[in-house]
C-alpha cells in the first residue's frame, strides 16, 4: 500500500476535522468532513450537505471529489484521501461514495478514516471496492 507521511496525514486530518465543522447535518447531527490530496499537494475539502428531501443529502466524500474536479482534477492526480467523522468508530465512505471515488482513485490509493478517538484507520480504494464498475467509453475515431 502506497503510504503518506505522517506530517501530511496530520495536515489532512485538520483539514478533514475542520471541514466537518462546516457541515449542514441539521437531520442526522452527524457532521463529516472530506479532505482530498492531490498528487502535488493541494488539498480539497468536503463535508455533508443535507436537505430535507432526504435523498438529496450530498455526503463529505462526494463534496470533496467535485472540488477537486472543478478544479481541474482528475484521476491520476489524487493521492490520498481522509475522512473524519464524529464519534468513536473510524466509519469508511459509505457504499456511493465508494462507487464515486473509484473514478476518480487509483485502486492503490489509500483512504483514510479518523475520529474523535484520535485513531486513524486505512484502505485501499480496492479494498473498499473491489471489482468496481467501470462504464466502457467508446473510442473516438
Ligand atoms: N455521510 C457522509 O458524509 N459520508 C459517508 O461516507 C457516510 C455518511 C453523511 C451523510 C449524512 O449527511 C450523514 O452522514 C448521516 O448518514
Amino acid at each position: 500500500m502506497i503510504t503518506i507521511a505522517r506530517d501530511t496525514l496530520k495536515i489532512l486530518e485538520e483539514a478533514a476535522r475542520d471541514a466537518s465543522r462546516n457541515a449542514y447535518a441539521p437531520y442526522s447531527n452527524f457532521p463529516v468532513g472530506a479532505a482530498l490530496l492531490a498528487e502535488d499537494g493541494e488539498v480539497y475539502v468536503g463535508c455533508n450537505v443535507e436537505n430535507g428531501s432526504f435523498g438529496l443529502t450530498v455526503c463529505a466524500e462526494r463534496c470533496a471529489v467535485h472540488a477537486a474536479v472543478s478544479d481541474g482534477r482528475g484521476r491520476g492526480d489524487l493521492a490520498a484521501l481522509l475522512v473524519f467523522v464524529p464519534g468513536l468508530t473510524c466509519h469508511p465512505p459509505c457504499g456511493a461514495c465508494r462507487q464515486v471515488l473509484s473514478e476518480f482513485l487509483l485502486p492503490e490509493t489509500p483512504v483514510y478514516s479518523a475520529c474523535d478517538t484520535g485513531e486513524i484507520v486505512v484502505w485501499t480504494m480496492d479494498e473498499l471496492l473491489p471489482d468496481s464498475f467501470e462504464l466502457p467509453v467508446p473510442s473516438v475515431e
